[in-house]
């Protein structure tokens, strides 16, 4: 009847803006007909009035058309209902009545994959945040919790497996239309953002698992047809998940069945929807032939985190999309530590301040700044940040941190107690937090509404026997507004000839400054933030000798890191590699590959050269150049003394075991770290030990290995090996996807034509997101030298690509434009070109995502 033209304007809604819903929707009954172009949605909702009120029933709707509307079986006349601009208003007063509502959409022209959508061939969903109302009219907001029976109907040979939340509790077969419908029920109310269902034709992997009470639950996983071989591992880190958050919480699984879909075409990692995961299938599909040993770990840790959902996330979720951080930025948490205890605890740490450091540290610093708990949304989907999710977690792992193991438990027990089946905000928690605790924590709470990195300056001073460690706290430019944070600092004194431990302990600062003092006679050095302990940026100007002191002796291995971190960046701001801290770094890192008998794991990342982006952490003003030397030039020096000792490793390491465990892990990463640096050293015998590595690699991890270090060694050997991985592997996307990579990361002009050759295979599909952020991704965040070339001409192939992208998948394309936001830190020349860029599509017609950061970045 009714068709709207969604123009939903360019509109920011406000956190102090929120209202509890006029309406609620106790249940909501749920008929699709399912077809590619026209998709019949049949909605019988339960609506009842929230409080006293004329207000007119208004739904979110981005439905293609409004076929008809009944009341209380009664129909609707055109002028009793509106349906423009993202609204379907209906103009009838009642108090409680079941509405029903016909619409039809249209699944094979949604290029956005947000809503019901077709992947290769199957139907599924994607209904975070605001995707519900592409299906159907609804209250798609996540404080609206209703209860879901929902009737599928297909044609069953076509699409064996139909499937939604819940449990099934009917399926029958139409013998006049040969059309099967399959009804299921989610006993549990939820938000419509949790919502999922999906129609296709899969392999099924089944197990159970017996939770603590005796219950047992049918665990399914369900793939491509043919890559049943590829989800053993999935399954595996599905019944740890299970068992590790009964153990460490005492949460136990709540349906009879647990099901996993994986997809091909998603926009992010994976979507915890009721008992009906969905994944994009990276983070579902692997084994040792195909999957590299990070990519073991991304299936275990996004299983575990969509795992963890369902307490954090859906049986207590969000009032509002404000608080995103709420499920998020907890649920992150506990798929570190889930991750922590399954692996090396000093990586995962590592990997946690790397991720802080390069991309959050960068985001608060930019444009789209915002606070864990953002204040301001002009698109929901902007807002699946770093920020909201890895500094939310480092947030609270600072109340663990505070409260101690068996406090934040206490605290995380009461917050199910208070709150469970509610949707709720994150002051609820940091409340059931204090409660639990008899804490205070409203000081600590500012770090839920301040946005920014809090910059510590550290001075050292000594008097006597007295040893004081002064701090100081401020949010680079907000001086005025800027209220302390508190912050936990662990630390360890150190003698500073003997590297002998003094004393260990943790400081927490409060105010904007605070001291503190240790008696000693002794010559003492601190380690700072042990185990990244708050995420914040250190100011201090260490002597080398303590750095390297520190370097040598720390207890906690992520501060020896952290300090040869700190050298390397040290180095990239004097700008040349013969300098003092240069030698130093050299140095070190010589001893380093000299020491065999460090532990593996800690001695491959010492070993690794830190990313571009880690670097310019360190400068106001980021120079390109220097960076970019630092990066060949330091591992060029230190090669020029060790190859031969390089050569003598690798050739004695001999074969590691496929399997996938933390030793035979840390053996694959240390030969990773020893032949990239050896590529550091020209001449054709490193280019004959990459390509028997490469020949004779027993699996994924070691080839990718292989190929990343031929990087550094000119195009034709990177090619040829590309070419050969292609032909071994033809037709397997998540394969290709690593060629891509490798291939866009490539430095030289070559980097266009690579890119061009592999987007014209067949693999390539451009609608696929995962094939555009392998290629087009990789060379924008991988590939500084080319992104960042002084002619502009990364710069406008990004540009291009968004104007592409954007029409399709605004998602994406609002992804792949971060690097651009940050372009006040750069040079004059690249500020004006960049700039640029952001002008001109300024001044085009963009989605509500690109809108929203392209304008941010040009206010
Ligand atoms: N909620 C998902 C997660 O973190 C992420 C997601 C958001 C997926 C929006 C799809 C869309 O686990
Ligand atoms: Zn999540």
């Amino acid at each position: 009847m009714t068709d709207s033209v969604s123009t939903t304007a360019n509109q920011a809604k406000y956190r102090a803006d929120y209202t509890p819903p006029a309406f609620l929707i106790p249940t909501t009954n749920l008929e699709v007909k399912l077809d590619p172009e026209q998709t019949q949605v049949k909605a019988s909702l339960v609506v009842e009035k929230n409080g006293v009120h004329n207000n007119s029933l208004e739904l979110d709707a981005e439905v293609e058309k409004v076929v008809q509307i009944e009341i209380d079986g009664e129909g609707l006349s055109p002028d009793e209902f509106v349906y423009e601009n993202g609204k379907l208003t209906i103009n009838r007063a009642f108090e409680k009545a079941q509405v029903v509502i016909v619409s039809e959409i249209n699944p094979k022209a949604n290029t956005a994959l947000e809503g019901l959508y077709l992947s290769a061939g199957a139907y599924c969903t994607q209904c975070e945040a605001e995707g519900f109302r592409r299906i159907s009219p609804f209250l798609d907001r996540p404080d609206v919790l209703s209860i879901y029976t929902v009737t599928i109907i297909a044609d069953e040979e076509q699409y064996p497996h139909i499937l939604a939340n819940g449990n099934l509790i009917a399926k029958q077969k139409d013998h006049k239309t040969g059309l099967t419908s399959v009804t299921w029920n989610d006993p549990f109310p939820k938000p419509s953002y949790l919502f999922a269902m999906v129609a296709g034709n899969f392999d099924l992997l089944k197990d159970t698992y017996t939770t603590i009470s005796g219950r047992e639950v049918s665990l399914e996983i369900y793939v491509d047809k043919g890559n049943l071989h590829l989800s053993d591992h999935a399954m595996e880190s599905l019944k740890k998940s299970m068992q590790w958050d009964e153990a460490k919480y005492g949460l136990e699984y709540d349906l009879d069945t647990y099901m996993i879909v994986a997809v091909d075409f998603f926009n992010m990692g994976a979507m915890e929807n009721k008992g009906l995961n969905i994944f994009n299938s990276k983070y579902v599909l692997a084994d040792e032939k195909t999957a590299t040993d990070t990519d073991y770990h991304g299936v275990e840790s996004v299983i575990a985190h969509e795992y963890f959902h369902n307490w954090t996330g859906n049986r207590v979720t969000c009032r509002d999309w404000f608080q995103l951080s709420l499920k998020e930025g907890l649920t992150v948490f506990r798929d570190q530590q889930f991750s922590a205890d399954m692996g090396n605890p000093v990586l995962e740490r590592i990997s946690h301040a790397r991720v802080m450091r390069t991309m959050q540290f960068a985001e608060d610093a930019g444009p789209m700044s915002h606070p864990i708990r953002p204040d301001k949304v002009i698109e929901m989907n902007n807002f699946y940040t770093v920020t909201v999710y890895d500094k939310g977690a480092e947030v609270i792992r600072m109340m663990h941190s505070l409260l101690g193991e068996s406090g934040f438990r206490k605290g995380m027990d009461l917050y199910f107690k208070r709150h469970d089946g509610q949707a709720v905000t994150c002051d609820d928690f940091v409340s059931a937090m204090a409660d639990a605790n008899n804490k205070d924590l409203s000081k600590f709470s500012r770090w839920y509404s301040q946005s920014g990195t809090p910059e510590l300056t550290i001075q050292e001073t000594k008097t006597g026997s007295v040893y004081t460690v002064e701090f100081s706290q401020r949010i680079y430019g907000r001086d005025d507004a800027y209220k302390a944070l508190t912050i936990p600092v662990k630390y360890e004194v150190l003698n500073k000839h003997t590297g002998q431990q003094v004393e260990r302990g943790v400081f927490v600062l409060e105010e904007h400054k605070g001291k503190l003092e240790i008696k000693t006679d002794q010559d003492v050095v601190t380690v700072l933030f042990e185990d990244f302990s708050s995420p914040v940026k250190v100011k201090r100007s260490l002597p080398l000798s303590d750095i390297k002191l520190i370097i040598n002796n720390a207890s906690d291995a992520f501060c020896r890191w952290d300090m040869l971190q700190t050298l390397w960046q040290m180095v990239a701001k004097e700008g040349k590699a013969d300098g003092e801290a240069g030698r130093t770094l050299v140095n070190c890192l010589i001893d380093i590959v000299l020491k065999q008998e460090l532990d593996p794991a800690i001695r491959a990342e010492l070993l690794t050269i830190p990313s571009f982006q880690s670097l310019a952490e360190a400068f106001d003003e980021i120079n390109v150049d220097a960076i970019l030397k630092t990066r060949t030039l330091i591992p060029s020096l230190v090669t020029e003394q060790t190859q031969q000792a390089i050569r003598n490793e690798l050739a004695e390491m001999g074969p590691v075991n496929n399997d996938y465990n933390k030793e035979n892990v840390a053996q694959r990463s240390l030969k990773a770290s020893l032949l990239n640096l050896l590529s550091f050293s020209d001449g054709e015998e490193v280019k004959s030990i990459l390509r028997s590595v490469y020949d004779n690699a027993p699996n994924m991890t070691e080839r990718v290995s292989a190929l990343n270090a031929s990087l550094n060694l000119g195009d034709a050997l990177v090619q040829d090996l590309l070419n050969q991985m292609h032909k071994s592997f033809s037709q397997q996307p998540l394969v290709f996807d690593k060629i891509c990579q490798i291939a866009a990361s490539y430095n030289g002009d070559e980097v266009y034509q690579m890119m061009e050759y592999w987007a014209s295979q067949e693999e390539f599909d451009p609608s696929n997101p995962n094939r555009i952020r392998s290629l087009y991704g990789a060379f924008v965040m991988r590939n500084p030298a080319q992104f960042h070339a002084l002619s502009g001409k990364g710069y406008l192939f990004l540009e291009r690509l968004l104007t592409d992208v954007d029409a399709k998948n605004p998602q994406l394309a609002a992804r792949l434009i971060d690097p651009l936001l940050s372009y006040q830190r750069y040079d004059e020349q690249r500020v004006a070109l960049m700039k640029g860029v952001l002008l001109r599509l300024s001044s085009t017609e963009l989605s509500k995502d690109l809108y929203e950061k392209v304008h941010s970045a040009l206010a």
